[in-house]
């Protein structure tokens, strides 16, 4: 039931306000300013001896994991990074008994990730699960992990799915967090942000009809360059597959600080860029970034706290906090290239060539 949606994946993109409404409810704990997560099976003392964080996952669930690697490392501050899960499971990795290992999967059940978890705690190592599917072959296999309870997501492009991973990302990262170095005034700072997720995902979709017009200004685009830096980086890396698996339309995502090392000679007019450019501590280098690019006469999109002079056109997003700004960044990139694909006529909720979940090698 698409509930008056023409396709399943517009349906759950409008339904990302809901989505992580629920996977908030019941887990703030205002006393202690943190949050609980009932699954994990990862007491405090356990949680203090984790000296690294290795998160493994596939597409757009690799893409969630790399901002959840930076949100441990940032609240938490615990070494963290994402890894395509089939990457890891190839390269005969070193399984180090202090580190904690993180499946992400929406459907729980991709091959990559699941052959990596098997292998892993074969080697004894501690494995938890950060998935949407209750019951799937991955939650069953980790020793423990939270659900993000995004409720079921029938498009083969992940929206909604990626959006709650982030945000149970988040929520582990605050757990974490607090149980080591995290202030009570920061944790009380990042939950008073989460709170303000859901009506600033209703702010972002009001915005539709706007992000509709720039799809169709930038339709005509052969291929396009997507950027950002730090926390803008995922984001961009998810926008560029979003883009490209839903319309075919070729894109690549760098961080901004490489263009100049070789794919600034890609930029021309029909080469338009999508820039990440949240209000932080690095909004002089993004401008900066935009700059060349002008120079070059590319066509700038930018995704913002504040309209950009540097850019033809900006999507302006409600700002959080800095560590919270990447969850809602993309939104808006999904929409845009939901349009996109639908001004060319695609199959949006079945792109071809692509399955929901990949249960082979
Ligand atoms: O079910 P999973 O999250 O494990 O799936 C991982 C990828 O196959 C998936 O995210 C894929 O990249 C989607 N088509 C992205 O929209």
């Amino acid at each position: 039931d698409m509930g008056g949606h023409d396709t399943y994946m517009h349906k759950e993109i409008s339904e990302q306000a809901d989505a992580v409404d629920r996977v908030l409810r019941g887990r703030i704990d205002d006393r202690f300013s943190t949050v609980h997560l009932g699954g994990l099976n990862l007491d405090a003392r356990e949680a203090r001896g984790v000296r690294r964080i290795k998160i493994l996952g596939c597409g757009t669930s690799y893409h969630a994991g790399q901002i959840g690697a930076q949100l441990i490392e940032e609240l938490a501050r615990i070494p963290a990074d994402a890894e395509p899960a089939s990457e890891f499971r190839y390269r005969n990795p070193v399984v180090d008994p202090d580190t904690l290992y993180v499946a992400v999967s929406q459907s729980g059940e991709t091959y990559d990730v699941l052959a990596a978890v098997q292998e892993l705690k074969r080697k004894g190592a501690r494995v938890l699960g950060v998935v949407n599917v209750v019951g799937s072959a991955i939650a069953r296999e980790a020793d423990g992990g939270t659900y993000v309870h995004a409720g079921p997501e029938v498009c083969v492009v992940s929206t909604k799915c990626f959006t709650n991973t982030v945000v149970a990302f988040a929520l582990l990262a605050l757990h974490l967090g607090r149980i080591r170095d995290l202030s009570v005034a920061d944790g009380k700072r990042i939950i008073e942000g989460l709170r303000k997720l859901p009506a600033q995902i209703t702010e972002i979709l009001e915005n539709e009809d706007e992000i509709k017009k720039l799809a169709a200004e930038y339709a005509d685009a052969k291929s396009m360059m997507f950027i950002g830096r730090v926390r803008g980086y995922p984001v961009a890396r998810e926008a560029s597959l979003k883009l490209k698996e839903v319309s075919y339309i070729h894109a690549e995502a760098y961080p901004a600080s490489e263009l100049k090392h070789g794919p600034l000679a890609l930029i021309e007019p029909a080469m338009p860029t999508v820039a990440i450019v949240p209000d932080d501590e690095l909004l002089e280098k993004n401008r900066a970034a935009m700059e060349e690019i002008k120079a070059r006469s590319g066509r700038i999109l930018a995704v913002a706290h504040q309209v950009q002079e540097k850019a033809d056109h900006t999507i302006v997003v409600p700002k959080n906090e800095n560590e919270l700004d990447p969850i809602l960044m993309g939104i808006p990139l999904q929409l845009f290239a939901y349009h996109t694909a639908l001004a060319m006529g695609r199959d949006i909720d079945k792109p071809r060539n692509l399955a929901k979940s990949v249960t082979v090698e």
